[in-house]
């Protein structure tokens, strides 16, 4: 007898349909498995016995062949013991397989027959939808997450026997919802507040600049200043996320199995903060197993590299075109894979290596060949991508103890919410979203000067010594400070707040 059963497997971020054949035929008992399968999948022969076995069904004592198709792409995971045991009892005729072809089944098996949860649901679910499936049977605790997708039966399972059960009308599962808006609306919260920080404006400013038009962001700073602070509030006044946004979140974090139990959509824009000992592979992605990495994590959220200069070079090598294209791109010998990896790049570093070079009350033991080496390890790579640099000084002691309340993150971001909008306008079916996307082609038609605002520009080149690159990233940041203003044309006071977040390009960091 031969059986097929639907089943789903990922490819990169999408989900993709499998079908599991299974052939059952006399001759000497044996269980093979075709269709490249890494050893996950492999390994499912014996928990598919047992799990038979100990749920008090019959495994049958013949020649069985189970071939996942298609075969020429790789599939991982232990998702396919739920569809390969079904397949070996509907080829054996113990359920009842009227209705079958509409189903999708997923799950990893205990030996006990019971179904654990598997990672990457939420993109398999959609896809089960985008093929025509009406249900899909999965493990109970991956529930939540299934529910977001609408217009498909979510039947979670917690045994083998319930699956039988079901199909073969003797004790129909329940189907299962979430009320997706509800959890949508009350879930878009933070713990952390930018009214938590106290004193700090001109840091403030600098960010909501940076959030604003999408600018990735570099402070510099004496230890204790409060970078890391700072910058864990930066999503906090990120705009808010859309539906689809939250959806696509998600889904990366469900491949990558970061998403917590019982969570059905990631509403809040993440922050990842990877420690600077992370390798190459979990910064970026891939691997053996292809994993999405750090940066696909922080994906329409943040990635914060805390004490800059102490990650690896090649570190922020792999790191340069992912930022520049919004994707991380793997090679593999069957295929390639993409990650989204949209994300707000903010680093902290000391100024020295002493750490007090801007603090005006401590001294800085360092000597201007020290300072200028300290930071010149950045200057290739990742500082090419870094539109602001904002310098935090200590905060004096009479402003933590101050009573002001200080603006909530809510506001903030209610402002920033309003320049995204003109940005969105602006740039409507080119393809980009905000200010720090503009190539150079778009800042020569958006972000033009008058004759001052020339002159002041040609001006700090001169002073400051500015590199040619500086020059577009200066443009681009002061469309950004004249979109906060609802401004159609840059005026010499944005563009000399866009001048000023420079400092590395310095003469003393700059290595002249
Ligand atoms: N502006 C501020 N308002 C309130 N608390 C602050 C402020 N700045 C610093 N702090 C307090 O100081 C602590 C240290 O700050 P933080 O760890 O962010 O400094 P840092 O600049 O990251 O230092 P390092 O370079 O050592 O990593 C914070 O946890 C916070 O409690
Ligand atoms: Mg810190
Ligand atoms: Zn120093």
């Amino acid at each position: 007898m031969l059986s097929k059963i639907k089943s789903l497997g990922l490819m990169g971020i999408d989900g993709c349909i499998v079908l599991v054949e299974t052939d059952i035929s006399k001759g000497l008992p044996s269980f093979d498995m075709v269709g490249l399968g890494d050893t996950a999948v492999k390994e499912s022969k014996e928990r598919v016995r047992a799990a038979i076995k100990n749920a008090d069904l019959d495994f049958p004592i013949k020649r069985i062949t189970i071939n996942l198709a298609p075969a020429d792409k790789k599939k991982e995971g232990s998702a396919f013991d739920l569809p390969i045991a079904l397949g070996i009892l509907a080829a054996t005729e113990q359920v009842n397989i009227k209705d079958i072809e509409n189903y999708g089944f997923l799950g990893e098996l205990s030996l006990d027959g019971e179904i654990k949860p598997v990672k990457g649901i939420l993109p398999m679910v959609i896809s089960a939808r985008e093929n025509g499936l009406k249900s899909i049977i999965l493990p109970l605790e991956n529930a939540d997450e299934a529910a977001v997708v609408n217009g498909l039966n979510i039947l979670p399972a917690g045994s083998i026997k319930d699956v039988v059960n079901h199909l073969n009308g003797l004790k129909k599962i329940n189907k299962y919802s979430v009320d997706i808006d509800n959890i949508f609306r009350n879930n878009i919260s933070y713990d952390v507040d930018f009214s938590d920080v106290k004193g700090q404006e001109t840091v403030k400013r600098a960010l909501e600049v940076a959030a604003s038009g999408a600018h990735n962001c570099v402070m510099i700073g004496s230890p204790g200043c409060g970078k890391t602070m700072i910058a864990r509030r930066l999503p906090t006044i990120l705009p808010s996320m859309t539906f689809e946004e939250a959806l696509e979140v998600t889904k990366i974090h469900s491949i990558a199995g970061t998403l917590a139990t019982n969570t059905s959509l990631i509403t809040q824009r993440p922050f990842r903060a990877p420690h600077h000992t992370i390798s190459n592979v979990s910064l970026v992605g891939g691997g053996r197993h292809p994993k999405p990495g750090e940066i696909s994590l922080a994906h329409y959220g943040v990635l914060f590299l805390d004490e800059l200069p102490e990650f690896n070079r090649s570190a922020l090598e792999v790191l340069r075109q992912p930022l520049e294209d919004g994707v991380v791109t793997i090679s593999r010998i069957n295929a390639t894979l993409t990650y989204p990896a949209r994300t707000t790049l903010i680093c902290a570093a000391n100024p020295c290596k002493c750490g007090n070079y801007l603090d005006h009350s401590k001294e800085c033991t360092c000597t201007p060949k020290q300072i200028g080496q300290y930071l010149s390890k950045l200057s290739g790579p990742l500082l090419d991508r870094i539109d602001l640099h904002i310098e935090v000084s200590s905060i004096q002691y009479k402003d933590l103890d101050s009573k002001k309340e200080e603006e909530k993150s809510s506001d903030v971001r209610e402002r920033v919410n309003r320049t995204r909008k003109i940005q969105q306008e602006r740039y409507k079916g080119m393809n980009i979203y905000s200010n720090a996307e503009l190539s150079p082609a778009m800042i020569k038609k958006y972000c033009k000067l008058d004759v001052q605002c020339k002159n002041i520009l040609e001006n700090a080149f001169e002073r400051l010594g500015l590199s040619a690159r500086a020059h577009g990233r200066i443009l681009k940041v002061a469309r950004t400070i004249a979109d906060m203003e609802e401004c159609q044309d840059i005026k010499t006071h944005h563009l000399l707040e866009a001048i000023q977040y420079r400092s590395l390009d310095r003469k003393i960091w700059s290595g002249q």
